[in-house]
């Protein structure tokens, strides 16, 4: 019943418009509903979605123009909204206990009755993000204590753009040259339902997955914007495609067949936290989870008619394909690609007050299998580090397995991977580093802006649950 691929057109979620806008901030609304969603054609697929759709509605949103999201939780389950790639208060940043109980009533316990100082609001909870930062593709998505993997793999993700003078200013793609593309893998059971292996399938009590999917859960199906898939039509000009890998645990090494006959396949103009300096040309685009590249492809440099896959050398069969793009006209094209995009301060190891180690590796926790950092699973009752507001760290992280670490608040730039300079999709502002197996990463972030607690963990979404999160709190 899957569809061929390269026959569904490729969708782009909606942009969502305020419900009101004042002087000081534009005010979403947003209601977490369960849905129905035909994602394969003629089939209906049960969904988790912010406004009942996969991916959620896009918001977009100024520099310095904060954005109030009113969060509604009509699921059966509490939710917690992160906005990743926020520089957001700690009230508003979604850590994992801080939850939002559902409109209907909640008897279930949660974990955050062990916890304190989580924050617990019943029904909704206004969000407030300042989004005082650089333009970038930032994306929203459940963050939930024990069950964020469950949670996002049923449909709670969405993008969230930001946009400032600066970018505005180049000579880059925009309108329909610009593609935000989402990037996911599920695997869809007899009944058309997504199949994720809970270890508990009302996402309530026990947390994690069965033990054959301990390492991360891999979709046969690959989504893109939530279409298996998809084919896109294209003019024979540049374009900007805004790349998220909003997958529980795939990695993927993104290339086009054909390659352009000349030239690079792409060019990278920003990452995780907006433009790089200068442009880098890449011929494929390796991206963790949570990761963001943002590229420009020419297929201007193709023939009209060309038929252009992006695939994905890290899958095999299904997997090996991601979506297609028909080359269909000329167009004119007064785009271009400046060779000086943007300024990014480099932090300089000197300027670090102090370097601070931490391993992510599996475990055990009780009886249960763990992924851990330091040696620990996940406590909030733990701080695990207190940089001070304002400070230059050093943070040094060593793997058994690959793991993407993301740290909330702040963004980092690479210093050095496997002992070596950084690799070629590591520059830039960074808010998330995929570290190969065995490898070890060190990165340098400026700990500003807000004072409270913050989690930093493994984003493979089944390790995250699994224990491999930790605490930091700004002081
Ligand atoms: Cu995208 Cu803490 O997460
Ligand atoms: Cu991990």
């Amino acid at each position: 019943r899957l569809p061929a691929p390269f026959q569904l057109p490729l969708r782009m979620p909606p942009v969502l418009e305020p419900v009101a806008r004042d002087g000081k901030a534009d005010r979403y609304e947003i209601t977490a509903r369960e849905a129905a969603a035909e994602i394969l054609p003629g089939v209906r697929t049960p969904i988790w979605g912010y406004e009942g759709i996969f991916p959620g509605p896009t918001i977009e949103s100024r520099r310095g123009r904060p954005a109030i999201v009113r969060h509604r939780n009509d699921l059966p389950v509490p939710t917690v909204v992160h906005l990743h790639g926020g520089h957001t208060p700690p009230e508003s940043d979604g850590y994992p206990t801080d939850l939002v109980l559902p409109t209907r009533g909640w008897s279930g316990g949660h974990h955050s009755m062990h916890d304190p100082a989580a924050a617990i609001t019943e029904g909704t909870r206004d969000y407030t993000f300042p989004l005082d930062q650089r333009a970038a593709l930032l994306w929203y998505h459940d963050h939930r204590m024990d069950f964020t993997g469950p949670a996002v793999y049923r449909g709670l993700a969405g993008l969230h753009i930001v946009r400032d003078d600066e970018e505005d200013a180049l000579p880059l793609p925009r309108g329909e040259r610009e593609i935000p593309l989402l990037i996911t893998d599920r695997t869809f059971a007899a009944d058309g339902s997504f199949d994720y292996p809970s270890l508990d399938p009302s996402l309530t009590r026990v947390p994690g997955v069965t033990d054959s999917y301990l390492a991360g859960v891999l979709g046969d199906v690959i989504l893109v914007n939530g279409v298996p898939w998809p084919v896109h039509e294209v003019s024979a000009t540049r374009h900007r495609l805004r790349l998220l890998n909003a997958s529980n645990a795939r990695r993927y090494e993104l290339a086009l067949d054909p390659p352009p006959p000349n030239g690079p396949a792409f060019v990278q103009i920003g990452s995780d936290g907006g433009l790089l300096e200068s442009p880098r040309e890449h011929g494929s685009i390796t991206l963790a989870s949570a990761e963001r590249v943002d590229a420009i492809v020419d297929f201007g440099r193709y023939p009209v008619g060309t038929e252009v896959t992006l695939v994905n050398r890290l899958g095999a069969g299904s997997t090996a394909q991601v979506m297609r793009f028909r080359v269909a006209r000329r167009e004119r094209d007064d785009t271009a690609i400046p060779a000086r995009l943007s300024e990014v301060e480099p932090l300089r190891r000197e300027q670090a007050v102090v370097t601070r180690d931490f391993s992510f590796r599996s475990g055990r926790h009780g009886d249960r299998h763990g992924w851990l950092i330091g040696g620990r699973p996940f406590d909030t009752g733990y701080v695990a580090a207190r940089p001070r507001l304002g400070d230059v760290e050093i943070w040094r992280f060593v793997t058994d397995l690959h793991h993407p670490i993301h740290l909330h608040l702040v963004n980092f730039q690479v210093l050095s991977r496997g002992g070596r300079a950084p690799g070629p999709l590591d520059g830039g502002w960074k808010d998330t580093v995929d570290l190969g197996p065995g490898e070890a990463v060190e990165v340098i972030a400026r700990f500003d802006g807000y004072r409270g607690r913050y989690v930093f963990h493994c984003h493979n979404a089944e390790h995250e649950d699994m224990g491999m999160m930790a605490t930091f709190e700004t002081v």
